[in-house]
């Protein structure tokens, strides 16, 4: 049994906390907010967990082997450090770090210690991600060439970062676990109208093999949109969100070139075949992504979105956020 702290009790913790105690081998023990009205909702919710306010209480406390970091990015950093040097194990949001040498020096206190991370990059364990990946692991889509993603609606503004690194780490996160293809280079441009934070910003990011990603993120958006459009060489595939059943659509329709030797003897042909929606299962992905961090912790196992992967998306948003405050300049990585 995995006895987890959560920690942070504001929007988001309470949907870590319901689903950490709902997963076989794992209890919720204490929650920790430093907020008395989160405290209070956290003590209606789980009327027979330990409440605190003090977060060194949590790390200190041998009753404890892994703390949920559910607060917001800038706290990460100390709150993760101070964790793992308790000898803890640790669940911790997206984005995993404000910066990359943080997350570095954290990568390497947890392999010291011999600890796990796990960044909550919560899409990978959803039906939808888990059935495209099987279709590009299967070549069903051929070589990818495009992901091309809208994430859009009105709010919820953050205070402490912008909207690329609130939105952003959704789409960097899936198409880095689509593909093995290395990011090369990143655009960005954006604006901000309200609070000094940028509220809309559109990012490319150039991965090898030319294989292009593109990501619209906007909190000022009159409708919320969730609709994602992945190009292969052999099947196209859109997928909303949004829909309840038929999320993914896949299309196969594509395009070929009979002739290349003389640019006025090209022959483009058009395939425009069939479209089928392939079944996506429907449960929950933080109650798959609990049950898999027991597992990992209990079984002393590395998991797919530890902190090298949080890293890699770390490193996507400060190149991002570079090129986006130097107007769109290409930012290598
Ligand atoms: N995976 C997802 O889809 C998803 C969705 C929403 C938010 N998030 C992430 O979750 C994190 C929290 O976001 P949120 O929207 O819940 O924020 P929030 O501001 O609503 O809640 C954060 C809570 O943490 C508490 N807190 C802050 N510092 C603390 C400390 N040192 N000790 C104890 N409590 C502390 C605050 O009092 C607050 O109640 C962010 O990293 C965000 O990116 C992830």
């Amino acid at each position: 049994m995995i006895r987890i702290a959560v920690i942070g009790y504001g929007y988001w913790g309470p949907r870590i906390a319901r689903n950490f105690n709902a997963a076989d081998d794992c209890k919720v023990v204490t929650i920790c907010d430093k907020n008395t009205s989160s405290l209070n909702r956290a003590g209606r919710d789980f009327p027979n967990v330990e409440l605190t306010s003090d977060f060194n209480a949590v790390i200190a406390s041998p009753g404890v082997d892994a703390v949920a970091v559910v607060t917001p990015v800038w706290t990460h950093y100390a709150l993760v450090d101070a964790a793992l040097k308790n000898g803890k194990h640790v669940f911790v949001e997206k984005p995993f770090t404000s910066t990359s040498a943080q997350a570095e020096q954290l990568i390497e206190l947890a392999e010291r210690k011999n600890l796990q991370i796990m960044v909550d990059h919560t899409f990978l364990f959803t039906g939808a991600v888990q059935r495209i990946r099987r279709m590009v692991d299967e070549g069903t889509l051929g070589k990818l060439y495009y992901y091309d993603s809208t994430r859009v609606n009105l709010g919820l503004f953050q205070h402490d970062v912008n909207v690329i690194w609130d939105l952003a780490p959704h789409d960097l996160s899936i198409v880095d676990h689509l593909t093995t293809n290395a990011p090369q280079y990143v655009t960005a441009s954006g604006q901000s109208h309200l609070n000094g934070l940028e509220d809309l910003a559109y990012i490319t990011v150039y991965f090898s093999d030319q294989l292009i990603a593109h990501i619209n993120v906007n909190w000022l958006s009159p409708v919320k949109v969730r609709t994602t459009l992945i190009g292969g060489e052999k099947k196209m595939l859109v997928w909303n969100d949004l829909e309840a059943d038929e999320k993914l659509k896949l299309y196969d329709k594509g395009v070929e070139i009979a002739s290349s030797q003389n640019v006025y003897e090209l022959l483009v042909s058009y395939r425009s075949g069939d479209m089928w929606a392939p079944r996506v299962e429907q449960t929950e992905a933080l109650a798959a992504e609990a049950k898999y961090f027991a597992e990992c912790v209990s079984k002393d196992q590395r998991p797919f979105n530890d902190g090298r992967a949080g890293l890699r998306i770390v490193r996507l948003l400060e190149a991002a956020d570079k090129s986006l405050k130097n107007r769109g300049v290409p930012v290598d990585l």
